[in-house]
């Protein structure tokens, strides 16, 4: 959940950003106010969600209050029927190069536990609908973990991936230890968590952290691709699909297999699935109602 590069250190000295050139961005899809995001729907069919983190000067450091409004942002796409998928990215410089370090520089151990700190964080894990990271450059601490919480993540070729929180004396608190391990195995994650080291986006690639790696100018316009795809499939099954491939991180294989075949077996009481396959004996596109 920590951390970042030197360079971005000092950047997050006193919380410095400038109003001003973070414009409030108003959306009429949204109607919502954001001070650290940019959000827009994207697509040609304006049926991908999107969300920018946009506090440059500070590379895109996660506190509280843009994760706050990354979380209404999903909430509002969560509701927006239009919408099918959603892309979370940052700037070219960085996905993300640590929660904020000031925010939690004082903090006790009692203000820790008596407000769940980070614990709002998991919002991005629990929404149904697709998510996707396009990640370039810093993808460290939270903002690893940030990532990891999405469902794909894609990254520019410069990116970098990386949990130096023990360089701060902690450990990762968003999912880093367990959602880490869970992608690239023990070794490379203890590795990652033990030394501080980061990964580039080809080991990233390699180790199954990523799916795809894209030329860094590319990789947004790839990952709004990638959401159109989803965002063409019904969302009912969609997110049972989502659902059910989540449950592999939670069962045993066994009771994972048991669920999905409940879940393969309740898509035969919607239409959509009675019109994927009608349409496929037909030989024409489906046109999915998401019922
Ligand atoms: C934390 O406490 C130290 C020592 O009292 C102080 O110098 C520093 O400014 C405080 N940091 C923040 C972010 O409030």
């Amino acid at each position: 959940m920590a951390m970042f590069c030197r360079s971005a250190a000092s950047l997050l000295k006193p919380v410095h950003f400038l109003p001003s050139a973070l414009a409030v961005v108003r959306q009429s899809s949204s109607g919502g106010q954001y001070q650290y995001i940019l959000v827009d729907k994207k697509g040609e069919k304006k049926n991908v969600g999107f969300i920018q983190l946009n506090r440059p000067k500070a590379l895109n450091a996660l506190c509280d209050g843009l994760m706050l409004e990354v979380g209404k942002a999903l909430d509002i796409f969560e509701q927006d029927t239009e919408v099918g998928a959603v892309v979370i990215t940052g700037s070219d410089k960085a996905f993300a190069a640590g929660a904020d370090i000031k925010e939690m520089q004082n903090k006790t151990f009692q203000e820790c536990i008596l407000g769940n700190f980070l614990a709002h964080w998991n919002k991005v894990a629990t929404v149904r609908k697709p998510v996707i990271a396009a990640v370039n450059g810093f993808a460290l601490g939270g903002g690893c973990e940030l990532a990891m919480m999405c469902d794909i993540i894609y990254a520019g070729e410069k990116a970098q991936f990386g949990q130096p929180e023990i360089l701060l004396g902690t450990i990762p608190g968003a999912g880093g230890t367990q959602r880490l391990t869970r992608a690239v195995g023990k070794s490379l994650a203890m590795e990652m968590v033990l030394t501080g080291d980061r990964i580039s986006a080809q080991e990233a690639k390699q180790s199954g952290l990523v799916s795809k790696v894209f030329p860094v100018d590319q990789l947004v316009s790839e990952a709004v691709k990638c959401g159109e795809k989803i965002a063409s499939n019904s969302k009912l099954i969609s997110a049972l699909a989502k659902e059910v491939v989540n449950a592999a991180f939670e069962l045993t294989l066994t009771e994972g297999n048991r669920f999905e075949k409940r879940l393969f077996h309740a898509t035969f009481a919607t239409e959509d699935r009675k019109e994927g396959m009608t349409a496929f004996v037909e030989k024409r596109k489906a046109d999915f109602q998401d019922k």
